[in-house]
């Protein structure tokens, strides 16, 4: 069975290890932070509502099948951040670069992906790190918010923190059959 590190979490799937990372994430462990877009195993063409880290690298993860994300650290949207400070979350919210959402979470992790590399990424380095279609179009804002993270990465410029969540990722999350925390040896 598919054993890896999901938000700092040791996890076994009890799961087909044909099966989209995805479906896994939601479905198994309830992080519906990441989103699907549809079509078949998952892949569609929203670009990348379903980015996660994997090994730090962003990834869509309806075209990751567990047995490939075996033995990788993944980390989904929940797991960037406790408190949603990440400098993205917090830019994305200053800027007011969220809309309906539904993009967000993958956009989110697209960015962050690119500012742990580039932390002063120009506008050309934005576009092509982030290949989400938003239909609500934030295009101007979202590269502003990039910009700013960067800049607040850096500690340049800071940000007045955006509220709690309203519900812990623990919370949230219900027991599932499918799904077995490891014990550490
Ligand atoms: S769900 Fe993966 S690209 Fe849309
Ligand atoms: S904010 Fe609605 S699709 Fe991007």
């Amino acid at each position: 069975m598919p054993r890896m590190t999901v938000n700092e979490r040791p996890i076994e799937f009890d799961l087909d290890p044909r099966m989209p990372l995805l479906f896994a994430l939601r479905e198994a462990m309830n992080l519906t932070g990441t989103k699907a877009c549809g079509g078949s195993g998952g892949g569609g063409d929203c670009g990348g509502a379903c980015m996660v880290l994997v090994d730090g690298v962003a990834l869509r993860s309806c075209r990751i099948t567990l047995a490939e994300a075996e033995g990788r650290i993944i980390t989904t949207i929940e797991g960037l951040s406790a408190d949603r400070s990440h400098p993205v979350q917090q830019a994305m919210v200053a800027q007011a670069a969220i809309q309906c959402g539904y993009c967000t979470p993958g956009i989110v992790i697209s960015a962050a992906a690119l500012l742990q590399r580039n932390p002063a990424p120009t506008r050309e380095d934005i576009e092509a790190a982030i290949p989400n279609i938003c239909r609500c179009g934030v295009y101007p804002r979202l590269i502003r918010a990039v910009e700013q993270a960067g800049r607040v990465a850096q500690r340049r410029e800071s940000i007045s923190a955006a509220p709690a969540p309203g519900i812990s990722a623990e919370d949230a999350a219900k027991a599932v059959p499918a799904l077995r925390v490891v014990k550490s040896e």
